[in-house]
């Protein structure tokens, strides 16, 4: 290979890396298969990760939440029919207005998805909150 079919080769390799990257995930499903021990690791990270801002039951009612400031109020994750991929995302990177904190740099896929799994199916299947 030349130099210049080679760095051609290597430019066409890196942009098809990064065009795959900005896929937003929302069609992406859960790689890890539902299990008794998997919602287990996903309770125990939303509890420590989550539970102030959306609550114990997901609810949106956290103790770390001006309950007065109605406009920033996290999302009622009970209530919610968001897929999982979508979860996933924004898990994973947060969002900016009503703030939440992105985990990509404070936990690993796996454990992310561990918490989506919990999100999605053991805090759904709570009775919503009275109107
Ligand atoms: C700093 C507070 C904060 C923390 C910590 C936080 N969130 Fe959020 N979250 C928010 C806010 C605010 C929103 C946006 C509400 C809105 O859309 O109006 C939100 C939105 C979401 C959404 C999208 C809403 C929907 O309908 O599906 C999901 C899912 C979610 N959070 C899950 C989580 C999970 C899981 C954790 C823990 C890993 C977490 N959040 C940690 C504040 C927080």
């Amino acid at each position: 290979m030349t130099f210049k079919k080679r760095v051609s080769a290597s430019v066409f390799l890196l942009s098809s890396v990064v065009a795959s990257l900005c896929v937003l995930p929302a069609n992406e499903k859960n790689p890890l298969s539902s299990s008794p021990e998997l919602l287990k690791k996903g309770e125990s990270l939303f509890k420590s990760n989550c539970v102030g801002c959306h609550g114990p039951k997901g609810l949106g009612d956290g103790p770390d939440v001006d309950k007065k400031d109605r406009a920033n109020r996290p999302a009622n994750l009970a209530m919610s029919r968001n897929p999982e991929g979508v979860v996933f995302y924004k898990i994973w990177n947060g969002r900016g207005e009503p703030k939440m904190t992105a985990f990509k740099s404070r936990m690993t896929k796996d454990e992310a998805w561990a918490v989506v799994a919990y999100v999605t199916s053991s805090l759904r299947s709570q009775p919503a909150a009275a109107p």
